[in-house]
């Protein structure tokens, strides 16, 4: 069975200019986990950095587990293996790990990443899809009945957004609860939201690009929660969804219109 080294390297919004040593400092501080997407366009930077340390014989390809994602503008059939290899040549790798489509919702293809019509409408294309399982997750919104239903289905399933996203996110990063737990375990407020979704069985993508916080980010396996502090953290949601790209509202495979 494959395996998913639990913390992985978030990077969404690494800019070019980071992501290479962002990704080298990640494999030196022994992130194994990289999650990528063709939308990031950074692909090419981030495949520098792991070329790289493969080339200083500081990991071998095979101790990586390398995320691509299959953008909304590649969803027709012929389209995938197009947009698979320009993943792959941008990454400079062979293969990947696993290839998720990156949201669950096919738009007309073409060079624009979110083609709008005159309205700002999303324009989809006619596609349909199976379904995969990358979720927004963190304390504000748990998710505790969609990850009950991919647990009972062997599902695995990756939190992104762990740390609420960009500071203008959301406070998550300064909630008083997580502050006290932090405080309570000599952690920091981000080691906190790592760890929990860690101790709910998920795999989790905390996004950095400072080699500081990167290495902070992946220390969070030599302490516990106790359950009352799980509990404590789980009762923070107010389901609130960070992630909920208005663009593509009327889109008839919306994934947020259902309640789970
Ligand atoms: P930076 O890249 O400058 O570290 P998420 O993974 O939930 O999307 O959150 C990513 C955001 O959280 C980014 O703005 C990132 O900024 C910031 N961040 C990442 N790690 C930490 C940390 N340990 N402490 C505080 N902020 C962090």
């Amino acid at each position: 069975m494959a395996k998913i080294p639990a913390v992985g390297l978030g990077t969404w919004k690494a800019s070019p200019g980071e992501a290479t040593e962002a990704v080298k400092v990640a494999i030196d501080a022994g992130y194994r986990h990289f999650d990528c997407a063709y939308l990031y366009h950074n692909e090419n930077e981030i495949g520098a950095g792991i070329r790289q340390k493969i080339k200083e014989g500081v990991v071998r390809r095979e101790d990586l587990f390398v995320v691509s994602k299959l953008w909304c503008t590649y969803h027709e059939p012929s389209l995938v293996k197009v947009a698979c290899k320009k993943s792959l040549k941008a990454l400079k790798l062979d293969y990947l790990d696993l290839y998720l489509m990156h949201w669950p919702m096919g738009f007309q293809p073409g060079e624009e990443d979110v083609p709008l019509d005159l309205c700002g409408v999303v324009i989809p294309s006619d596609t349909s899809f199976l379904k995969t399982w990358e979720i927004e997750c963190h304390p504000y919104l748990t998710q505790k009945n969609l990850i009950s239903f991919c647990k009972a289905r062997d599902v695995s399933v990756t939190a992104y957004r762990p740390l609420g996203g960009s500071r203008e996110g959301t406070d998550l990063l300064n909630n008083p609860t997580i502050r006290r737990i932090a405080n309570h375990y000599n952690k920091s407020c981000a080691q906190i939201l790592i760890r929990f979704q860690i101790q709910r069985d998920l795999i989790v993508i905390p996004k950095s690009t400072n080699p500081k916080r990167i290495q902070e980010n992946i220390q969070v396996f030599d302490f516990e929660l106790t359950e009352n502090h799980m509990d404590e953290i789980m009762s923070l949601n107010k389901n609130l969804r960070l992630a909920t790209f208005p663009t593509t509202e009327s889109h008839k495979d919306y994934p947020f219109h259902i309640d789970f």
